[in-house]
């Protein structure tokens, strides 16, 4: 894994806006994996402002809630098309989000999966972590080999993502999801922790056991795992000025 830590979020989104418009430039049909949530929003922002050709890319989101139609104000699929899509110039037909109002939500996973795979798989996945050490939506306990599929919500993450909704209005208990197996297949990973409310999560994940308890850990099997933190998410890392030795002198850390 590459772990590396930047002072800011403004710079380590800045990376990864940077990793993310080289593979557009070399590869214009390039397949993304994209997340929802607080962390990326401003590695969109900055997206936008790259003015890429989108032309031909594919992208495909991590989730999204069941139940909630694509208008909703909290659905993934709003929030793309708000903080993304409808600013840059993508092919909406390429512009996959997971449906949680499918007649068969277990059939369009089924399908998800095989569109990602037609589409020749996903070169670059973002991804953000749960408090609880989620990615996607797979909560603690989920197959390190599950695919894409309906999950529960904790209620730790209910309550986490409550600030999206109305007030008085249910957080849905129900997401479909990529599994952690579709996450590790991608060709590269590059997770996007910020502030100090996700260091137990962040330090769990690099330095703690690989554990389904903790799905993000998972990504220390991924060959091409990418780690983009700030001080604040890096301060449970027992190794962390060794990470940021490493990264001055240039050299990728594999675990
Ligand atoms: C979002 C997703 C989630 C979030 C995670 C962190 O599509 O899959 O795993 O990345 O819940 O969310 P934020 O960034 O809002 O703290």
């Amino acid at each position: 894994m590459e772990v590396i830590i930047q002072p800011s979020a403004e710079d380590g989104t800045q990376l990864a806006a940077d990793l993310i418009a080289e593979l557009i430039r070399k590869k214009p049909d390039a397949t993304l994996g994209l997340a929802t949530g607080r962390a990326p929003l401003g590695l969109y922002r900055k997206l936008v402002d790259m003015r890429l050709d989108w032309r031909q890319v594919r992208t495909f989101n991590l989730d999204e809630y069941v139940g909630l139609p694509g208008a909703h104000p909290a659905s993934f699929s709003r929030y793309m098309d708000e903080h993304l899509f409808r600013h840059i110039n993508i092919d909406r037909r390429n512009a996959h989000v997971p449906s949680g109002t499918a007649a068969d939500v277990p059939d369009a996973c089924a399908r998800y999966e095989e569109t990602i795979r037609l589409a020749g798989g996903i070169d670059l996945q973002l991804l953000g972590i749960g408090t609880n050490g989620h990615i996607g939506f797979n909560e603690p306990t989920s197959s390190l080999a599950s695919r894409t599929r309906i999950k529960t919500l904790t209620e730790d993450t209910r309550r986490d993502n409550a600030c999206h909704f109305d007030a008085g209005q249910l957080v849905p208990h129900h997401v479909v999801t990529m599994g952690i197996a579709t996450i590790m297949d991608a060709r590269q990973c590059v997770l996007l922790a910020f502030g100090r409310a996700k260091s137990a999560a962040v330090a769990a994940a690099i330095e703690g056991p690989v554990s389904a308890m903790h799905p993000a850990s998972a990504l220390q099997l991924h060959p091409n795992a990418v780690y983009c933190l700030d001080d604040e998410a890096a301060s449970g890392l027992t190794l962390a000025s060794y990470y940021r030795w490493v990264r001055e002198h240039k050299f990728a850390v594999h675990a």
